[in-house]
């Protein structure tokens, strides 16, 4: 049977901060807590966590504390801290016989993960996936296994919000000894001369057995229209124990190409055929993908895609999503993606680190082009393994073009920044060979020693005027802009307030170091050798709110907000991106108030000519310069603009903005028409103010509450980097006419109801402080509404169980004696060799201690901390199978005692006061010559 994939994702529970591990230290505990599965605290079973917060992943801690003008800006003011995650699961007995690797997809920042005790892995980078071996160390059928993770998110590795915590998935994979190494299968298509694709395949072989095994690899590629073939074989070879490297080659004539307007994705599956007792079976799969695509950087030409120029519209992005930080939910990150391509972009850089692979999968699937980033400029040993992983895990993925090994690095001019380049780069090309290496460059470009001249291709973040010094310098080298831009404004806001933290959506006023759109955009289009560039940002994230601090929580860069609403700058980018005839006109029209009062109004359109209305009256036609645009000053008069987009003379698109009538209602649609339940989606509901005819209203800042039914309101957020309304709390204020909530159904239910009050007096920042008060008012003080999302039920990725008891395992055995031993008796502390350590659990049974020994006596003795609650209630604990004449102990008071000819289950009370470190004492007489003792689990339950 193939490998088999299970999500560890629910039923996790949390600590947040450390916690004091107060230990005795003499030399019994100092020895015993030097060996293999002897970690002290939480890392143990017995650690008591039922009283600690109950928590699914993805699981970002971060977000949900307050904002904090004590915390640090970079991170939005959030805080971040230290914290303890842990988890059982159980294991099936088919498993005894596989090999089981255990894989987190992200943890913030730093983590040291625990399984039964034992420490098992130290993670040092919070974009990196990691994964474990763990086949040696598990336990079986009803003995749990337990998962502690210690996460330390004091450390940063970035200056914006990083989260903090297990805020990707934690999967489990069963696989047989031998077993093709997942992230070896690589599949490298070639173009030929006759337009036919040679890919040459790659694939490692793990054989965990101690012999050699025969079998063959086959692989499979199904077309994006289903037509699944069989592409390549090998004949029946050995395999050795380790590992073992398997190449290969097929030829791929007329297959669909990769493009950004036809992301045409192959399947791949990789099978493994072992040669066994039922002659060949099928043992191992592993899934990839393949596109077929070719792609150059020319040093005077740019990037070519396919043999035709392309330019890079890209954009730079965190991973934070609105509402709910970085535990973002897979198929969110399509909602990203759809956004940025309706704004005529073709490229995305993940700004500065290893992104989720559902979001690389997504641009696969959208036709987004990728700079892969990296996140640690450094040639040590676990930054070229983080470097390594990033390269294995996406270089199947035909949207990923280049890979970015650092960004603005103080040793970028020097000799050794070029050094460490050279070996990154080496590192890269020796695992795919089929992709660029960039780097992004804030200084030093010109110096004779620099990294930009160890990569393939020169990364430049702003410095517009260095574009031509550096071509002309290094005429052979491609050049792209991997930063640019920085420029601040807020969604409908047209004045600028520095003692407001306002910022207006004019394009006019980037960082000191950026560029508006407008320039970005000309100095990249009159240079062909610009290969394209990456603004800064697509979306808003939280911290750097550049150029203001507190009260500003989050970034003004983006082209969209926080919850991906345009901003204006999205309408300039997209009539720059695009040929299609875009027409904008900003700002709103409701300026209340300002009645003959100059506003400024311009166009963001690609049409040759703009021609502005007010109210019906032409106020001229301009000539338009696309990386000028044109402006009018007119007195404010309520009513419409209406700007109309000429080519050839001829009106060919036009945008109106009105002055809407006052709110009169809300409106709620949602992102997609239903919502796959699968356990781990998300639906993103859109929240509009409205006047009676229906338009936002866009000066429009009521409070509302959010509730749902048959779901979990997973965040919600309005875009305003000023807001500090709590993102997991149901009332949230509409922010100039709009806000989003994130919703996550229940399992197993049909639909999902979003209901959302709105108060009618405009008041925002920490209303509806008591929403009971507010159900006393007049019901029509309130407008309601409410949205009914379909859920679809879809396939849901296995969980594995966690655990209902609690196993004690680990018992002390005393020398069989022939007397009646004190039961109460102590051991030395420096006696570590009377007394046995033995494991008791029903698939191993226990050691038969008393067989032909009637009449004679033993002692169990096991130490545990009695947990308030096990599965909700109090516990108790359990023999499985005991038998003998016996009397339990608990903490030196005798609690009871029996007798049973055979093993049978018997109950044991236990008392509130237990709950503490207790001793556990069962003293056995034989009373046959079958046995007698403990001869299955113990469990608390
Ligand atoms: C760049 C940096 C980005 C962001 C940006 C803001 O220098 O690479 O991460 O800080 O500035 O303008």
């Amino acid at each position: 049977m193939p490998r088999e994939r299970y999500l560890l994702n629910r039923d996790w529970h949390f600590h947040l901060g450390e916690v004091e591990n107060a230990i005795k230290t003499d030399h019994g505990v100092i020895y015993s807590t030097a060996k293999a599965g002897a970690c002290q605290g939480i890392p143990q079973a017995d650690y008591d966590v039922s009283q600690w917060q109950k928590v699914d992943l993805p699981h970002d801690w971060s977000i949900h504390t307050p904002f904090d003008k004590e915390n640090v800006a970079d991170w939005g003011y959030k805080s971040r801290g230290k914290g303890w995650y842990r988890r059982s699961f159980l294991l099936p007995k088919e498993a005894k016989d596989k090999k089981l690797v255990l894989g987190f997809e992200g943890v913030s920042t730093r983590c040291i993960v625990y399984l039964n005790g034992t420490e098992i892995f130290h993670n040092t980078s919070g974009y990196t996936p990691f994964e474990m071996d763990i086949t040696d160390i598990v336990y079986f059928e009803n003995v749990p296994n337990t998962l502690a993770v210690f996460v330390d998110a004091t450390i940063w590795e970035g200056w914006w919000y990083e989260g903090a915590g297990i805020y990707r998935s934690v999967w489990l994979e069963m696989m047989h000894p031998v077993h093709i190494d997942r992230d070896s299968v690589f599949l490298n298509p070639k173009e030929q001369e006759d337009g036919s694709f040679a890919v040459a395949i790659e694939a490692e072989i793990e054989n965990a057995t101690s012999e050699v095994q025969r079998g063959k690899l086959q692989c499979y590629l199904t077309s994006p229209n289903g037509q699944k073939e069989l592409v390549w074989e090998t004949e029946k070879q050995s395999f050795d124990p380790d590992q073992t490297k398997v190449t290969g080659s097929f030829l791929k004539k007329e297959p669909l190409l990769w493009d950004v307007k036809h992301p045409n994705v192959y399947e791949v599956e990789m099978i493994l055929l072992l040669e066994g007792a039922k002659e060949e079976e099928i043992i191992d799969s592993v899934q990839t993908v393949c596109g077929f695509r070719t792609i150059t950087f020319d040093a005077k030409k740019g990037f070519f895609l396919n043999h035709k120029p392309v330019k890079l519209f890209g954009t730079c992005n965190h991973q934070d999503f609105g509402g709910i930080g970085v535990a973002v939910p897979s198929n969110l990150w399509e909602y990203r993606i759809e956004k940025l391509k309706a704004m005529g972009s073709n490229a995305y850089r993940c700004a500065h680190g290893m992104p989720a692979d559902e979001l690389i999968e997504a641009c696969d699937r959208m036709g987004m082009l990728v700079l892969d980033e990296n996140r640690n400029f450094s040639t040590s040993v676990e930054a070229i393994g983080q470097l390594e992983t990033l390269v294995k895990r996406h270089r199947n993925h035909p949207s990923v073009i280049l890979y970015s090994i650092f960004n603005e690095e103080p040793l970028e001019g020097t000799l050794q920044g070029m050094r460490m380049a050279k070996k990154m780069r080496r590192t890269i090309l020796r695992l795919d060979p089929g992709r660029f290496v960039t780097g992004a460059m804030h200084g030093g470009m010109l110096e004779e020693e620099n990294a930009a001249i160890a990569i393939d291709v020169a990364g430049v973040n702003y410095q517009l005027p260095i574009y031509d010094a550096f071509h002309e310098k290094n005429p052979a080298m491609p050049m792209i802009a991997t930063e640019t831009t920085s420029t601040f404004s807020i969604r409908g806001c047209y004045e600028k307030d520095d003692s407001k933290n306002l910022l207006a959506s004019y394009d006019d006023s980037p960082a000191d170091w950026g560029n508006t759109v407008r320039d970005t955009w000309k100095a990249i289009m009159e240079r062909d050798f610009v290969a394209g560039g990456f603004m800064w940002t697509g979306f808003d994230y939280l911290g750097e709110p550049t150029p203001h601090v507190w009260p500003s929580v989050s970034s003004f860069f983006g082209l969209l907000d926080l919850c991906g609403f345009e901003k204006d700058g999205f309408y300039l980018a997209k009539a720059i991106f695009e040929k299609e005839p875009v027409c904008h006109v900003l700002p709103h029209w409701n300026h209340k108030g300002k009645e003959g009062s100059p506003i400024r109004v311009m166009s963001h359109t690609n049409c040759e000519e703009a021609e502005l209305f007010v109210n019906g009256e032409s106020f001229g036609r301009k000539n338009v310069d696309l990386f000028k645009q044109c402006e009018w000053i007119v007195p404010y008069q309520p009513g419409q603009i209406r700007l109309d987009g000429y080519r050839d003379g001829k009106v060919v698109s036009s945008d109106i903005q009105m002055t809407t009538g006052e709110c009169k209602d809300i409106r709620l649609s949602s992102w997609k028409k239903n919502i796959l339940e699968n356990g781990e989606y998300a639906a993103v509901i859109i929240i509009e103010a409205i006047d009676a005819s229906g338009l936002v209203v866009p000066d429009c800042n009521l409070m509302t509450e959010i509730t749902v039914e048959g779901g979990k309101l997973l965040g919600s957020c309005n875009g305003d980097p000023n807001c500090h309304e709590p993102f997991d709390g149901k009332v949230r204020s509409i922010f100039h006419g709009k806000c989003m909530a994130v919703v996550r159904p229940n399992r197993g239910v049909n639909e999902l109801k979003v209901m959302v009050r709105a108060e009618l007096t405009e008041q925002r920042n920490g209303l509806f402080s008591d929403v009971q008060d507010h159900c006393e008012k007049p019901i029509d003080s309130f407008l309601k509404k409410s949205l009914i999302l379909p859920v679809v039920s879809a396939k849901e990725a296995k969980e594995l169980s966690t655990v209902q008891e609690m196993a004690l395992t680990h018992w002390k055995l005393s020398p069989v004696s022939e007397e009646r031993p004190d039961v109460l008796q102590k051991t030395e502390s420096f006696d570590m060799n009377s007394w046995q350590d033995i494991y008791v659990n029903k698939e191993s049974g226990s050691p038969k201690v008393l067989e032909n020994a009637k009449g004679k006596y033993v002692i169990y003795q096991q130490e545990v901390q009695i947990p308030k609650e096990i599965n909700g209630h109090f516990p108790e604990l359990y023999l499985y199978g005991i038998w003998g004449e016996c009397e339990v102990y608990i903490n030196e008071e005798k609690r009871t005692e029996f007798a049973y000819e055979w093993a049978v289950p018997h109950t044991i009370k236990l008392e509130p006061k237990d709950c503490k470190r207790t001793d556990i004492r069962i003293l056995v007489k034989s009373i046959n010559d079958f046995g007698a003792g403990l001869n299955s689990t113990v469990t608390l339950r």
